[in-house]
């Protein structure tokens, strides 16, 4: 006899095809019922070795578009065995690399969507530092640049696809100016949780969309030292990641927020950070806006922003956005 549940909001959708690999820690997988209106929640099989032919054969009949759930408290398991397959997923030479690369943006994207969207705890976010490796070997050994990015990106504007879209830009830029291996994924990981402090700051001011209150505004700019102080007080990111959070709204020429830090004491990542970030939500759409062409983008960003931004560093962007080589 299946087990069954019902309580409806402790479910949370997975992607079977992530649970292909397998790893060491157990839990359910169940599939959704409605019965006279009733939603059940059945156990299909779960994590363990014995179950793993029950999903291969999912996997290889292709129905796939069966939906299926994990008890929301399995997450952070459920996240391992993801990048456990995403893991074995980037060492296939067979699979196509932009595919690689597909799929790890997947998996980044629900991991920040849990986070922002359904505040799961902050122990998800540790799962990203995994993701962003897979992502930096995708990225390191195919050469990708810029261009090609703007293939996999999400154009709407969620703060999860932002924060995925600026760890992406930020890693790649590393990659591009050839900073060491640790750097490459203190970048991309600073830039993926750059926005985590926005998690405390309440919808309604968040996604308002009239003019804020001067207090409204002051609620918007502590994302900034909230996101640094959730990352420090985890005590697993390097000062660099904690700085981006932390340092993101700063503008080179003074004047930004919170500290008004000005030029060189700002930094690096942090200088690097704000023009990811500046890049991708003028490269996205919005519900008051269209996405602008990158090309227009960058003028606005040089022309009209200039100074808010490390001079040699935007410069070094802008050419590393021209097509790629
Ligand atoms: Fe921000
Ligand atoms: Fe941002």
């Amino acid at each position: 006899m299946a087990e069954t549940e019902t309580e409806d909001s402790n479910y949370r959708p997975v992607n079977i095809e992530f649970l292909e690999q397998g790893g060491d820690e157990l839990f359910d997988i169940f599939y959704r019922t409605e019965s006279f209106g009733e939603v059940k929640f059945v156990k299909f099989a779960s994590s363990s070795p014995e179950h793993q032919d029950k999903v291969r054969n999912i996997l290889e009949s292709g129905e796939t578009e069966e939906e299926f759930y994990i008890h929301e408290e399995d997450l952070f398991k459920y996240y391992k065995h993801a990048t456990n397959t995403l893991r074995a997923m980037a060492k296939n030479p067979r699979i196509p690399q932009k595919e690689k690369a597909q799929k790890v943006y997947e998996v980044s994207k629900t991991i920040m969507e849990e986070f922002f969207e359904y505040n799961a705890s902050n122990k998800i976010l540790t799962s990203s530092e995994e993701v962003m490796s897979i992502m930096d070997e995708c990225l390191s050994h195919q050469d990708v640049g810029f261009s090609a990015l703007s293939e996999i990106t999400n154009k709407d504007y969620y703060t999860y696809t932002h924060s995925v879209n600026v760890g992406l830009y930020c890693m790649t830029f590393g990659i591009k100016i050839k900073l060491p291996p640790d750097d490459i994924k203190y970048l991309g990981l600073g830039g993926m949780l750059h926005d985590v402090g926005k998690s405390k700051v309440p919808y309604e001011i968040l996604n308002k969309d009239g003019k804020l209150t001067d207090e409204e505004f002051n609620e918007i700019q502590s994302h900034a030292p909230m996101g640094q102080e959730i990352l420090q007080g985890m005590e697993c990111y390097n000062t660099k990641v904690c700085r981006m959070a932390g340092e993101h709204h700063e503008k080179y020429s003074g004047g930004g927020y919170p500290n008004d830090l000005e030029g060189e004491k700002i930094h690096p990542f942090a200088r690097v950070c704000k023009i990811m970030d500046v890049y991708d939500a003028l490269t996205t759409r919005r519900s008051y806006k269209k996405a602008m062409a990158p090309f227009d983008a960058l003028i606005l960003m040089k022309k009209q922003m200039g100074p808010e931004f490390d001079p040699k560093l935007l410069d070094k962007f802008i050419m590393l956005m021209g097509p790629d080589l």
